[in-house]
């Protein structure tokens, strides 16, 4: 997903741009560009592919002179990724050069107007046209052209502007985009993501919608949609820069595996008090929970596995139906949903378009939001009536891991919390599902320690052309996030069906050597599981049983076996996660594959 970076002060921009892109890379990107001012003049660098080329083609940065500039990773959305469809783009004047994270979705409009006005585009972008509509309201008020450049575009930015009229000044705006002013000493940055500053600074404002800001070396100054200023709070980036880095590990997705149960314990902790749930000042009153009588979760990607996992444990503890449904789907359905409804938004991000879309439906028709968010001020944590932060620290992979369980176990959290304060749950129970809850950290752990003969069994997988997940209820749900990490870094189709499904259609594909990955932590359907990894075998698939340890049963059953430790079966899709991303992570090592950041993906979709 696109990112954006700005810089001015004394030292020279170009090698400042280039490392704070080299930062966003984990968001997903096709093209990278920078252009930087100098002597009135823009110098302009872009390039298709990997951020090294740029870094090839200007020497680092510093074939490009001048102490200020912007920069940007595109992930095409509006045209194909070519480098002059790359941002910065240039007015046609060539005075000034602007970046842009969103969609300008009235674009087309504003580029028939434009072209109509005389201007030239050189790109197929919906971009450009803010670069041809400040050039165009610009009369020597770099601000006021900024105000009625925003003033005309509809949908979503987060923008970066520079003008060799003014070398050392830039605006920065924000609408429905991520975007953070960096504060140094004689330097200021800008920046869609906190990691592109934290090199630089920990000082840092977080832009609102409709705010833009106007940036020099000695001065921010942030101004409302009209120019009015606004008073802003300098904010303190706590993230550790160690923890943006690989930590000696290959890569990302294998750090961030290993870092689940300290993920988890950061995320539980703290919310455990004396032995009752606390959710740090987001707490509901019994009358309240008592008057839901729905849930609605709803999230992209693995945060909606998250919340297909998560269902099983609300509706066990809390008895009150959930239904779970993708956030791309739930914004157009005209849902159902009045104010006894409690939504739950899942996000790592909290900036995931359709979920914000979402969102914001359900809002309007009155529904509570309960956010479950890893990104702190982000959009959908700051739409929510209530947020629940993940603490699962910087994630770069794009394929989610500890985004993934940190969810799932606030998820648990709130059933547990939800049973116990509407005496949903017997003391005897509640005191048991907590002590298991308060030991899940230590249960992942074990998970991974139980995980050594997985580099091995990968081997075969990697030669494989399908694989297909099963498992009932909550092994089902975990079968849907085993198989999307296969898919997104493996490239191998994996496909997840629940096991009992199999007869109406999924066991017409079973042939000899198919490899089968059968999920059986869950006791109360295992007999029934079982049942179907015996037709599968009939067929001549080639089975790998998940299972918890001493569960000899299975052996005779299954080719190849992972074991993890037991746990309650409320709680046991967690548990079992852990291999099935550690299979995917060295199936797809085996087969060379770029593991963090996987062809055509992207860690943050904000856009449609
Ligand atoms: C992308 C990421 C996934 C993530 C999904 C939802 O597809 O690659 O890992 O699960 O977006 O993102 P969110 O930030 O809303 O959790």
């Amino acid at each position: 997903m696109c990112g954006i970076v700005g810089y001015t002060g004394s030292a020279q921009a170009g090698p400042i741009l280039l490392e704070g892109l080299k930062k966003l890379e984990y968001r997903g990107y096709d093209s990278a560009g920078i252009a930087v001012i100098n002597n009135g003049e823009i110098t302009l660098s872009k390039v298709t592919g990997r951020i090294d080329n740029l870094y090839e083609k200007t020497d680092g940065g510093r074939a490009a002179p001048g102490r200020a500039g912007i920069g940007h990773t595109r992930w095409a959305t509006h045209g194909m990724p070519t480098d002059y469809n790359a941002h910065p783009h240039l007015s046609n004047d060539g005075r000034f050069a602007i970046v842009h994270n969103g969609i300008i979705e009235n674009y087309a409009l504003l580029r028939e107007e434009l072209i109509e006005k005389g201007y030239h585009f050189e790109s197929e972008t919906d971009t450009e046209v803010v670069v041809h509509l400040i050039e165009m309201y610009y009369n020597g008020d770099l601000k006021r052209a900024v105000i009625r450049t925003c003033g005309r575009l509809q949908g979503s930015y987060a923008l970066g502007v520079a003008c060799t009229d003014e070398p050392e000044r830039l605006f920065a705006a924000r609408e429905s985009s991520p975007l953070i002013i960096g504060l140094g000493i004689g330097e200021n940055f800008f920046a869609s993501d906190v990691t592109a500053l934290v090199s630089y600074t920990r000082n840092a404002i977080y832009m609102e919608d409709g705010e833009f800001a106007e940036i020099t070396p000695d001065r921010v100054t942030v101004y409302d949609v009209t120019g009015s200023p606004v008073k802003k709070e300098v904010d303190r980036i706590t993230w550790d820069i160690q923890a943006a880095e690989k930590g000696g590990y290959p890569h990302f997705m294998l750090k961030e595996i290993m870092e689940q149960p300290g993920a988890v314990k950061a995320t539980l902790a703290p919310r455990i008090k004396d032995d009752e749930i606390v959710l740090d000042g987001q707490d509901f009153s019994a009358a309240e929970l008592l008057d839901i009588n729905k849930i609605l979760i709803t999230a992209c990607g693995s945060a909606y596995y998250a919340g297909c996992a998560g269902r099983f444990a609300i509706e066990k503890l809390f008895r009150v139906p959930v239904s779970v449904e993708l956030a791309s789907e739930l914004r157009y359905s005209d849902p159902i949903i009045d104010e006894h409804t409690l939504l739950i938004v899942i996000s790592q991000s909290g900036e995931t378009a359709d979920t914000i879309a979402a969102m914001k439906e359900c809002r309007s028709r009155g529904a509570k939001t309960l956010a479950i968010v890893n990104v702190v001020g982000s959009t959908v944590a700051k739409l929510a009536d209530r947020t629940i932060y993940t603490w699962a620290g910087p994630e770069i992979a794009v394929a989610t891991t500890k985004g993934y369980t940190t969810q799932l176990s606030v998820l648990y959290l709130f059933a547990l919390y939800a049973a116990r304060k509407t005496g949903r749950i017997e003391d005897g129970e509640y005191e048991h599902l907590l002590t298991t809850l308060k030991n899940l950290p230590k249960r992942l752990q074990e998970s991974i320690d139980l995980s050594s003969r997985i580099p091995k069994l990968a081997k075969r997988y990697a030669h494989t052309r399908s694989i297909f997940f099963i498992g009932r209820n909550t092994d089902a749900a975990a079968a849907l996030e085993g198989a999307l990490k296969m898919k997104e870094i493996s490239y191998i189709h994996a496909e997840s069906y629940p096991a009992g499904e199999l007869k109406h259609g999924t066991i017409a594909l079973i042939e000899d050597h198919q490899p089968v990955i059968a999920l059986c932590c869950n006791d109360s359907v295992m007999e029934k599981t079982m049942n179907n990894i015996i037709e599968v075998k009939a067929r001549g698939a080639d089975v790998l049983a998940v299972t918890f340890r001493k569960n000899d049963r299975i052996l005779s059953l299954a080719d190849e076996m992972i074991f993890v430790p037991k746990t309650d079966t409320v709680f046991a899709a967690i548990v079992e996660i852990i291999p099935l991303q550690l299979l995917a992570y060295y199936t797809a090592r085996e087969k060379g594959c770029d593991i963090d950041k996987p062809k055509n993906l992207a860690k943050s979709v904000t856009v449609e």
